[in-house]
């Protein structure tokens, strides 16, 4: 029989730091107050009655005795007993009071590699079970380079996890809870300010809230809201009815969304619930909610009660676009919840608990975005859908069509360029074009939905060997995703700021494809944009100085068609270059990107010579009518 010789850790404190360096500077927040929220839940499976309380707060007692401000969090959970303290605080990935250590559960290290690292002059827990309290202080030996409990020097020796005065118990606990103490990196730090500079007083709320999206149990979470001028702040805890200092409640993100939302609902999509919320004045909505830590625009993760992964805009409403939500996105939030285990999808979250892996794989690079976005767009709520239908009713100056009417009868005097000749490439290495794409006339508004390698009628039927290859092909250490060209023209739509265009979206910019660039069917140019309005100035000083808005209205007319040409005729070629290898679905989506589409508006020589011509004949031809 063999005997394993287990392995030891040669340098426990390397690898503490080590795994607390992946963890951002609020995490401990959230460990300290996760490990409350169990306790509590503990206590409350074990049949006892009362209201769970989680409160974040001045240390008084501390403040009392040595004038320094200290953050502490308190709770009314199962408590600890003295040996318990010594062996659950003071062993990274031990199996703590929940009996779940696994690996969508408990680790074993969260309050260790965050609040510990962040804390090296001192972790105070005080905990009382059964109305008795004992206190541990956990921190790190700068002389021996060694994390550990601190030993407190009593008469009779040293001692690790002494029994302390009953008087000293904070208010919130009765016979059972424990509060931790947060002393910081050393004696003077005051843990009641932020961690970084920038954030605001109300941190404490803006982190729980948008943190947890509905809390996991019953009972209060509370938070002692304190303000920039320190001169003022209490010296001694300010009784419950007092107005200023007091404890704001914090309800989760879900809960400050249901406030303020016109209306919500969830969509059922295949391995996920996708959590929507529209908000009627999203501005107003956002401000509403700032100091809580909410605004709209807003897509997130949920996962075991908590937002894992939050995207703002910009890159919020990139996504949301792919949701379907391509104007408006500043009305709308989408959180989704992946149902685990019956979906059989395998997801948890990462060490440091920042991120959550779908079936090992991160979120982003893994597409889930665009996956639950299709299915969300097939299923979008009606009310998003009316609100969508709203701002398009409000920004649309063409309700006729007859502006696109007049583009595609122009791209259809050039339709042999659309599609480009095939790319070929020699054997030493140089790039050919040569001939044309196998099979099938290019034609607008032809039926070209058909992949190119299955049409027939061309030289080579069936599967070429470019498109075999192609399959092969790596780009950048990435799988190539093969793109497939939408044939339908794009539609240009002129948006500006509350028509169509929201504040921080396209800004100073001058168009965009929300949703995939390489097949979504919509082109918003931006109306606000000075490359565009310098164009418009132009011919309103030469053809409009008397301020005509019939003129005025024929010029913006003119201008927009000649530039919405160019983004169609640019759009259209662009994604006819799709090959699978030289120009793969990242190719096509840099050369489509907004930059790209504003490099297209800004090439404006030919739109001025060609405005000014139509200008020229329309304006004397009224001008004759007139005489
Ligand atoms: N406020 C508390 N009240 C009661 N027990 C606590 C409290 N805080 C921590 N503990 C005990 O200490 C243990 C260790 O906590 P720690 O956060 O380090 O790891 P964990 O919670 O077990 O796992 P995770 O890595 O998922 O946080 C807990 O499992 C729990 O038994
Ligand atoms: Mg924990």
């Amino acid at each position: 029989m063999s005997v394993t010789k287990p392995m030891t850790v040669a340098n426990i404190a390397f690898l503490l730091d080590r795994l607390a360096a992946d963890t951002p500077p609020n995490q401990q927040i959230r460990e300290l107050t996760q490990n409350a929220l169990e306790a509590v839940a503990r206590r409350q499976k074990s049949g006892v009655e009362g209201e769970g309380l989680i409160k974040w707060d001045v240390d008084w007692e501390h403040l009392r005795r040595t004038g320094l401000y200290k953050l502490c969090v308190v709770d009314n959970g199962d408590g600890m007993t003295p040996d318990q303290m010594a062996s659950y605080l003071n062993s990274l990935a031990v199996q703590g009071a929940n009996q779940t250590q696994s690996i969508s559960q408990n680790f074993g290290v969260g309050a260790k590699i965050t609040a510990l690292y962040r804390n090296r002059f001192g972790l105070v827990y005080q905990s009382w079970r059964d109305g008795r309290g004992a206190m541990v202080k956990l921190h790190r030996d700068d002389k021996i380079g060694e994390y550990g409990l601190d030993s407190f020097d009593l008469a009779d020796g040293p001692h690790w996890t002494p029994r302390i005065k009953g008087a000293i118990r904070p208010r919130g606990i009765e016979d059972s809870g424990t509060k931790v103490t947060l002393l910081g990196g050393d004696e003077r730090q005051n843990t009641c300010l932020p961690p970084v500079e920038a954030v605001g007083m109300n941190w404490l709320v803006t982190y729980l809230t948008s943190r947890y999206f509905r809390l996991p149990v019953a009972g209060k979470l509370q938070v002692r809201v304190l303000t920039r001028d320190m001169d003022r702040w209490p010296k001694e805890e300010p009784e419950p009815s007092e107005k200023t200092f007091n404890l704001q409640t914090i309800r989760g993100t879900k809960h400050l969304f249901d406030e303020n939302a016109a209306t919500s609902g969830t969509v059922r999509l295949s391995n996920a619930d996708a959590h929507w919320w529209l908000f009627e004045d999203g501005a107003q909505a956002s401000k509403n909610m700032s100091t809580r830590g909410g605004r709209t625009c807003q897509v997130g993760i949920v996962f075991q009660d908590e937002v894992y992964i939050l995207r703002t805009p910009p890159a919020s409403r990139r996504i949301l676009a792919g949701f379907g939500i391509v104007f408006g996105a500043e009305h709308v939030n989408i959180y989704i919840e992946p149902r685990a285990g019956t979906s059989g999808l395998d997801i948890r979250a990462d060490t440091a608990r920042s991120r959550v892996l779908l079936d090992g794989e991160d979120v982003e690079d893994a597409n889930w975005w665009e996956r639950w976005g299709a299915e969300f767009r097939t299923q979008l709520p009606q009310a998003i859908r009316d609100k969508i239908d709203e701002i398009i009713a409000r920004s649309n100056a063409d309700p006729q069509g007859k502006l696109r009417e007049r583009i595609l009868e122009r791209l259809k005097r050039i339709r042999e360029f659309l599609r480009p000749s095939r790319y070929r490439r020699t054997p030493d290495g140089t790039v050919l074009a040569v001939g044309s794409v196998s099979g099938g006339n290019p034609e607008i508004g032809g039926d070209e939905g058909e992949p190119r390698a299955h049409r027939t009628g061309g030289a080579r039927g069936g599967r070429s060997s470019d498109d075999y290859l192609a399959d092969l092909v790596e780009s950048g250490g990435e799988e190539a995703i093969p793109v497939t060209p939408t044939p339908r023209e794009p539609e240009v739509m002129w948006v500006s700021l509350g028509a169509g265009r929201e504040q921080g979206e396209l800004e100073d910019m001058a168009a965009e494809i929300p949703g995939d660039p390489a097949t979504g069917d919509l082109i918003k140019a931006n109306a606000d944009f000075r490359g565009y309005l310098d164009v418009v100035r132009h011919f309103s000083e030469e053809f409009n100085q008397s301020g005509d808005q019939a003129i005025e209205k024929l010029i913006v007319e003119y201008v927009r068609e000649w530039m919405a040409l160019q983004l169609v005729e640019a759009v259209m070629t662009v994604r006819n270059l799709a090959n699978g290898r030289t120009w793969t679905a990242k190719e096509i989506a840099d050369a489509l990107s907004p930059y790209a589409l504003t490099t297209v508006m800004m090439a404006r020589f030919h739109v001025i010579e060609r405005v000014k011509r139509q200008l020229g004949t329309e304006l004397s031809r009224v001008v004759v009518k007139a005489a």
